[in-house]
């Protein structure tokens, strides 16, 4: 096939996945872009805590994350799940909790129903995301607050590892693209974790990127740290934004560095594979969060390639 994913697959990695969800599904241009480029699907909103659980313990909305694996098992894709332990689309019944042995309880049984449930179906769990500020130090959330050190991560990988032995356990995060303190601090937290018998397997960059960014060059650099914690390294969010309305030299310039990064995943033994946040421009989360912004993505607001096509397919023959 000439799809993004049987090019990679044919240079020895694994995928190149996007996200999705049966929102976008819905939309066939969508679909048949995902059936023929994706190897591998992260849902976007559907296997976050608020949604799968946002009510009350042990009552589940499964409906759309059922849809999203449906839809991977009959077209061939992997999976990876997103998320268990993050500080945001909790629901309050999480958000509320104020003792330990609680908060325990409570993340040790969603992980064990929502990685029951689909046991066997992921390829890797984002087990906990977003868990450092941008300065590096450890982020305020109910977890960090109420057991007041890392140890909220062991519980959670702990629960993961017993609940599906064979998924691979990440902590992903974002911000992690250039060097900084952040990124520092990330490695070593991997590899304390590691050190103490916490199963982590894999690291993910989430790669929300602006075009241009001096880093983008040197991504190996990065990619090149994040593996020394002897895991996978997995790209997980990857979009690169422009002006809402980019210049012929942002368009250019995009082209540039999509090539450069997906170069630097292919120069990376490490380096697994690559999800991209999104098919369409006109799905991505960049313009309703960052004002002006947008164009982040491969596909126009018509499922139309865009030249950065060529720039991923130009990193993968790198
Ligand atoms: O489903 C509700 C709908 O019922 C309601 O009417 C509507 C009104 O605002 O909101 C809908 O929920 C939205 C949800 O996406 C589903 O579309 C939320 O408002 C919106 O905040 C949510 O945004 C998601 C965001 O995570 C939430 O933090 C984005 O789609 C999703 O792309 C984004 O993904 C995150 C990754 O999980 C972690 N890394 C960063 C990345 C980008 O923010």
């Amino acid at each position: 096939g000439t799809g993004l994913d049987n090019l990679i697959k044919a240079k020895g990695k694994k995928y190149v996945g996007f996200c999705a969800d049966p929102g976008t599904l819905s939309n066939s241009q969508n679909a048949n872009i995902l059936r023929t480029e994706s190897g591998q699907l992260t849902p976007e909103n559907s296997m976050k805590w608020e949604s799968i659980s946002p009510n009350s313990q042990g009552s589940y909305n499964w409906g759309n994350a059922d849809q999203l694996v449906a839809f991977a098992e009959t077209n061939g894709k992997i999976l990876r799940g997103h998320t268990f332990v993050w500080h945001q689309q909790i629901p309050n019944w999480v958000k509320n909790i104020n003792n330990k042995a609680t908060l325990t309880s409570a993340i040790q049984t969603h992980i064990a129903a929502v990685m029951g449930r689909y046991k066997g179906k992921i390829y890797a769990w984002d087990v906990a995301n977003e868990v450092f500020e941008d300065n590096g130090s450890r982020r305020d959330s109910v977890f960090s607050r109420v057991f007041g050190d890392w140890t909220f991560l062991d519980v959670a990988f702990n629960a993961a590892r017993a609940a599906d032995p064979n998924a691979k356990l990440c902590l992903n995060d974002y911000n992690l693209d250039y060097s900084s303190s952040k990124l520092t601090n990330f490695v070593d937290l991997v590899k304390t974790l590691k050190a103490r018998g916490v199963p982590v397997d894999c690291v993910g960059s989430q790669s929300h990127l602006v075009v241009g960014n001096g880093a983008i060059p040197s991504f190996k650099t990065t990619l090149d740290s994040l593996a020394t914690t002897n895991t996978e390294v997995q790209i997980t969010e990857l979009d690169i934004r422009t002006s809402a309305s980019p210049s012929s030299s942002q368009i250019s310039q995009q082209v540039t560095d999509y090539r450069n990064v997906v170069s630097a995943c292919m120069k990376t033994s490490a380096c697994a594979g690559i999800t991209v946040w999104g098919v369409s421009d006109k799905d991505s989360w960049v313009p309703s969060t960052f004002s002006g912004q947008g164009y982040a993505l491969i596909w126009d607001n018509n499922f139309n390639k865009k030249a950065c096509y060529q720039g991923f397919v130009d990193g993968i023959n790198s």
